[in-house]
C-alpha cells in the first residue's frame, strides 16, 4: 500500500513504516504548492500535518484513501464528517504532547507576567544603565488565580505545573464538574472575572471559534493575562489587540494565530505580548513520539483492525468501512 508523509519529521517512525512493506513518499517542506493533494489523490494512507486542509473537496478525489493519522493533536483541519462518510478513519496523537505544551502553556505565562518581551527590547536597545528596584515591574505567579477553560489532558498539566508555582487554580469546561479533579469548576463568567491568568485549552470547533470576543475580554479582570497554545481562531484577535491597546489587559502569551502562519501586524505593536510560531509540541522527544504515534496508528488502521487514537470511531460501523473489511 501506498503511504504518504506531508512532511519530514524526527525519530523512527517513518522507518517503521518501511520496514512494514509500504511505498512510502515523504515530501519535503519546500515542496511545490498542490504537491501534497496530487499525492494524496493515490495513496492509501497518509501522515498528515495541522496545515494541511483536507476538506470535502479534497478528500472526494482520494479514491484509495483508507486512514489519515494527523500528527497533532487538534484535527480542525480535516472534514471528519466527510471522513466518516467515505469510511476513512482519522486519528490524533493525544498524550505524548501533554508535557510539552503545558509546558509552553507555562513559558508564555511566565514571560507576560514578568514582561520578558520588554526586558529583552531594552535591553537589545542599550538601555540598560543599571539595576533599580522600580525598574520593570512584572507580577507574582504566586497567589495568582489561573483560569483554565477546557480541562483535558493539556488543561491539567498546566494546573499541575501552575499550582507548583503557588496558583489557585479554577477551571471551565461545558461538561459538569469532574469529579476526579481537586480544583472547583466555575461558570464560564465566573472564570472570566476571577481569573487573574485565562489559558485556553480547547479545540476549535464551530462553537469555540471566537469563544474570546469582545464581550468575554471585557469580563475579564482589570490587568488579567490571556495565555492561548490551543488554537488562534478560539480568539477575535482584533478584540484581543483592542483589549491589550487600551491596557485593560496586562498582556497576552500566544503560540498559535488566527490566521495562522500570518500574524495580525498590530500584535507586534504592543508591549507586552509573546508571540510564538506554535512550538507547543516543539521538542525533539515529543515530535519524535508524536511521529511513533501517528505511524502505529496509520499500520494499525491500514491493517483493518480498530486503530488507537482514533477520532472518528463511528467509521467503524459504517457501510464503507465494513465492506473493505471482506
Ligand atoms: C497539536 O498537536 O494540535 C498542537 O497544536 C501541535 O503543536
Amino acid at each position: 500500500m501506498k503511504v504518504l508523509v506531508s512532511r519530514p519529521f524526527p525519530g523512527p517512525a517513518v522507518d517503521f513504516l518501511r520496514e512494514r512493506g509500504y511505498e512510502l513518499t515523504v515530501l519535503d517542506d519546500g515542496r511545490a504548492q498542490g504537491v501534497f493533494k496530487e499525492k494524496l489523490a493515490e495513496t492509501d494512507g497518509v501522515i498528515a500535518m495541522l496545515s494541511d486542509s483536507l476538506p470535502a473537496t479534497t478528500l472526494a478525489s482520494c479514491r484509495n484513501l483508507k486512514a489519515i493519522a494527523n500528527y497533532a493533536v487538534g484535527y480542525n483541519n480535516i472534514d471528519l464528517q466527510a471522513c466518516t462518510s467515505a469510511g476513512i478513519v482519522v486519528t490524533n496523537t493525544p498524550d505524548v504532547l501533554t508535557d510539552a505544551t503545558a509546558d509552553i502553556a507555562m513559558l508564555l505565562m511566565l514571560m507576560v507576567m514578568r514582561r520578558a518581551p520588554e526586558a529583552m527590547r531594552f535591553l537589545a536597545d542599550g538601555k540598560f544603565t543599571g539595576w533599580k528596584p522600580e525598574f520593570l515591574l512584572g507580577r507574582d505567579l504566586k497567589s495568582k488565580t489561573l483560569g483554565i477553560l477546557g480541562m483535558g489532558r493539556i488543561g491539567k498539566a498546566v494546573a499541575r505545573r501552575a499550582e507548583s508555582f503557588g496558583m489557585k487554580i479554577l477551571y471551565h469546561t461545558r461538561s459538569r464538574a469532574k469529579a476526579d479533579l481537586p480544583w472547583p469548576r466555575v461558570s464560564f463568567d465566573g472564570l472570566l472575572s476571577e481569573s487573574d491568568v485565562l489559558s485556553l485549552h480547547l479545540p476549535l470547533t464551530d462553537s469555540t471559534r471566537h469563544l474570546i470576543g469582545a464581550v468575554q475580554l471585557g469580563k475579564m479582570k482589570e490587568g488579567a493575562v490571556l495565555v492561548n497554545t490551543s488554537r488562534g481562531p478560539i480568539v477575535d484577535e482584533g478584540a484581543l489587540v483592542e483589549a491589550l491597546r487600551s491596557e485593560h489587559l496586562f498582556g497576552a502569551g500566544l503560540d498559535v494565530f488566527e490566521e495562522e502562519p500570518k500574524v495580525n501586524p498590530r500584535l507586534w505593536q504592543l508591549p507586552n505580548v509573546v508571540l510564538l510560531p506554535h512550538i507547543g509540541s516543539g521538542t525533539l522527544e515529543t515530535r519524535s513520539e508524536m511521529g511513533t504515534t501517528a505511524a502505529t496508528s496509520l499500520h494499525e488502521a491500514l491493517l483493518g483492525k480498530h486503530a488507537s487514537n482514533t477520532v472518528n470511531p463511528e467509521v467503524y460501523s459504517s457501510e464503507v468501512w465494513q465492506s473493505r473489511q471482506t
